[in-house]
């Protein structure tokens, strides 16, 4: 799909904020006004075959990592981790006492993530700021990559395995380093989330009767709250096992889910001839001159790529590790004590895996290490 988006991008100019050097950023990623031309066919996809030099294919190829840039940073990052946590941060601290034991299991997982995403909503909006100024779209548009996100997923399609069969990449291919990585993540998380929660519910009733708890569920799913949609197969927490899946994939989310869409960006982005963030050339059309000037009249300005280095690589930024509760009130809880202990040997026997898979990898894939996996999304 993003092939497509990004091989038949328009060809119209839009003003941009970052035409300062007098090149005007294309909008192939984040609009696609063909699309509403029901009567033009779509163009064809260009492969090595039907390019017919080096170089054209190269800029196809280029067309498809700004799509990617735009879809990885607005939909796969910041809307289905950062924006999807949020109401997680602000609807435990609202809605569950600072020593209700949910609250305290989930306070190193939002830690500073209203902050961080406070300063992107702020950005989001900002005409000469980030998001103005390197992705593909304007501000609206951008941020519409955002609001379809919301339209199209539920929370409960983002779980791993839903996730994996939607797209059908369950079995295949045979190297897919995040889904094998994930998949060790996932038992984990659940066996200390499920353990924990039995400290506290010793039945389904009990969680049923836990009006705090009740609240903050309701509150995260509410039309004036989180707008989580499809949060819980029946929309109501009916139970421990129910409770246990949620909050299994809310820690997935804060911590992997979020390392493997956040850090890639420091390795990938900042190498701006590969990933440029906006085209400054419409797509060729056929028979017209493609060689080295042409991609690289196409790339950003050196201002715009300097910018895109600059904030990929600020990003690198790791606040805590994974499992690190020393400084929360989870870290002094007696009865928790065993488990977060069996949490730090499981996540080292992830660690070693990982390490073993990656020494036999085509290439390494650090992303879901735990060592690098931070407790929460606060950058
Ligand atoms: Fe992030």
């Amino acid at each position: 799909m993003v092939a497509t988006r990004a091989g038949a991008a328009s060809t119209s100019r839009a003003r941009s904020p970052c035409s300062a050097s007098g090149r005007a950023a294309i909008r192939s990623a984040t609009s696609c006004p063909w699309r509403s031309a029901s009567t033009s066919p779509a163009p064809p996809i260009p492969t090595p075959s039907t390019c017919a030099t080096a170089a054209r294919w190269d800029l196809a190829k280029t067309y498809v990592e700004i799509a990617e840039f735009n879809l990885q940073a607005l939909s796969s990052h910041i809307y289905r981790h950062h924006y999807v946590a949020e109401p997680f941060a602000v609807s435990s601290r609202r809605q569950l006492a600072p020593s209700h034991p949910i609250h305290v299991l989930l306070r190193p997982h939002t830690q500073h993530t209203i902050a961080v995403n406070r300063a992107a909503f702020n950005l989001l909006k900002k005409p000469g700021g980030v998001f103005a100024t390197l992705y593909a779209g304007e501000l609206r548009e951008t941020r519409n990559i955002m609001r379809r996100s919301y339209e199209r997923w539920s929370v409960r399609e983002q779980e791993i395995e839903a996730d994996l069969a939607a797209r059908g990449v369950a079995d295949g291919p045979r190297e897919y380093p995040w889904r094998d990585d994930a998949r060790l993540w996932t038992p984990v998380l659940r066996r200390f989330v499920a353990d924990y929660v039995a400290l506290y519910y010793p039945s389904d009733a009990a969680v049923r009767a836990d009006a705090e708890l009740q609240a903050f569920v309701a509150e995260l799913q509410a039309d004036d709250g989180g707008r989580l949609r499809g949060l819980l197969p029946a929309g109501e927490l009916g139970g421990r096992d129910v409770l246990v899946d949620l909050l299994a994939q809310f820690l997935f989310i804060a911590g992997p889910g979020h390392a493997a869409v956040h850090f890639p960006q420091t390795d990938h982005f900042t190498y701006v001839p590969a990933f440029p963030g906006a085209a400054y050339r419409p797509p060729p059309r056929e028979g017209e001159l493609v060689d080295a000037a042409r991609i690289a009249d196409t790339l950003p300005p050196l201002d715009v790529g300097v910018a895109q280095f600059q904030n990929n690589q600020m990003a690198c930024y790791r606040f805590d590790r994974f499992g690190d509760y020393d400084r929360y009130e989870l870290g002094r809880v007696a009865a928790a004590r065993p488990l977060v202990a069996r949490l730090h040997a499981d996540l080292a026997a992830v660690e070693q895996e990982i390490e073993r898979r990656n020494r036999a990898r085509p290439r390494p894939y650090p992303y879901l290490l735990p060592r690098l996996v931070p407790n929460s999304i606060n950058i």
